[in-house]
């Protein structure tokens, strides 16, 4: 009698064990041999996104809230986040503006607090809030240096330190992370020292959390972008090449493989995916998303 024909007569009532594999894998829902549809479902999540009043963050808000999550607005300003939270609910989506600073952790650990009281539990959280700095180390001043810390690396740190605290109290325990790094945190980008080093800092914090929590259903991973054209590049722009903002944006585009910036809306699908039970897989992944600017 062959292997096959005595694993048949044995426990698996009368499946082979590969077909009882295939089975149990598709979480007992589905028959052998369906095809299921990939949708990125999100439905009765609650999601927290930093910074959402603006650019990457809002399309993620929005994207999110499409899906079907209930989605905290969390920003310094105020009026785009409730001009965002607005936005969706003329939509139909649930969403809720939230005031947070990052870079206070009594800030992230209210709005943590806000969000379970309103909708019971914190599903993910989305690291976006995020500032820019030009400048090579010598063009780097201290304060600069200080203030782009404070937002970039230890608003991560806050936010995920009382998401964490949270997704390990709750009942079905855990949660998903999102943290929006940068290409310049991998490799070396012209004039951006501070910049490169805070995004190379949210990287390894996204490996660390990936690891530490790998056994208590949390999983983290990092999107690095490319250049996106949102107010983040316009504001810059502004501050730093004022003499020749139409010209440089012209450049910006240019350089990219291919021929244009990213949009805002291009990243939010990459963090839906990451947030959805179809990345169950994926943990402590840099994921980049640039046009194709590192790959020559
Ligand atoms: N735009 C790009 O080219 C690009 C590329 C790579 C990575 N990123 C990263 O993506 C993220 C979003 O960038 P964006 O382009 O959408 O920027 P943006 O300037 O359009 O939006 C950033 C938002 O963060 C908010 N914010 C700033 N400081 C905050 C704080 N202390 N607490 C809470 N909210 C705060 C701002 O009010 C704003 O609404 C950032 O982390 C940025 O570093 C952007």
């Amino acid at each position: 009698m062959g292997i096959l024909r005595r694993e048949r007569e044995q426990s698996w009532g009368g499946k082979t064990r590969n077909e009882c594999l295939r089975l149990t894998s598709t979480a007992g829902r589905r028959e052998a041999g369906e095809v299921r549809r990939i949708v990125f479902k999100i439905d009765g999540k609650v999601a927290l996104i930093t910074g959402a009043g603006s650019g990457i963050g809002r399309e993620i808000a929005r994207l999110f809230a499409r899906q079907g999550a209930t989605v905290a607005i969390g920003d310094v300003n105020d009026e785009a986040a409730a001009g965002v939270a607005g936005e969706i609910a003329a939509e139909g989506g649930a969403a809720f503006a939230l005031r947070l600073d990052v870079t206070d952790l009594t800030s992230a650990e209210e709005a943590v607090r806000g969000i379970v009281a309103r909708g019971g539990r914190l599903d993910i959280l989305v690291n976006n809030a995020g500032i820019g700095l030009v400048g090579n180390l010598t063009e780097t001043a201290p304060d600069d240096f200080a203030r782009l810390m404070a937002v970039n690396v230890i608003g991560v740190y806050h936010c995920a330190h009382a998401a964490v605290g949270q997704m390990l109290a709750q009942e079905p325990k855990g949660g998903v992370i999102v943290n929006i790094a940068s290409i310049a945190g991998q490799v070396a980008v012209a004039r951006r020292f501070a910049y490169g080093a805070s995004k190379g800092a949210v990287i390894s914090m996204t490996q660390s959390i990936a690891m530490d929590y790998v056994d208590q259903g949390i999983r983290c991973n990092c999107i690095c972008p490319g250049t996106v054209e949102t107010p983040f590049v316009d504001s810059y722009l502004r501050r730093f090449h004022a003499d020749a903002i139409e010209e440089t944006r012209a450049q910006l585009h240019a350089r990219q493989p291919l021929g244009r910036m990213g949009r805002p809306e291009e990243i939010a699908p990459l963090a839906l995916y990451l947030v959805s039970d179809e990345a169950a897989y994926v943990t402590g992944a840099q994921m980049v998303i640039d046009g194709g600017l590192t790959a020559r």
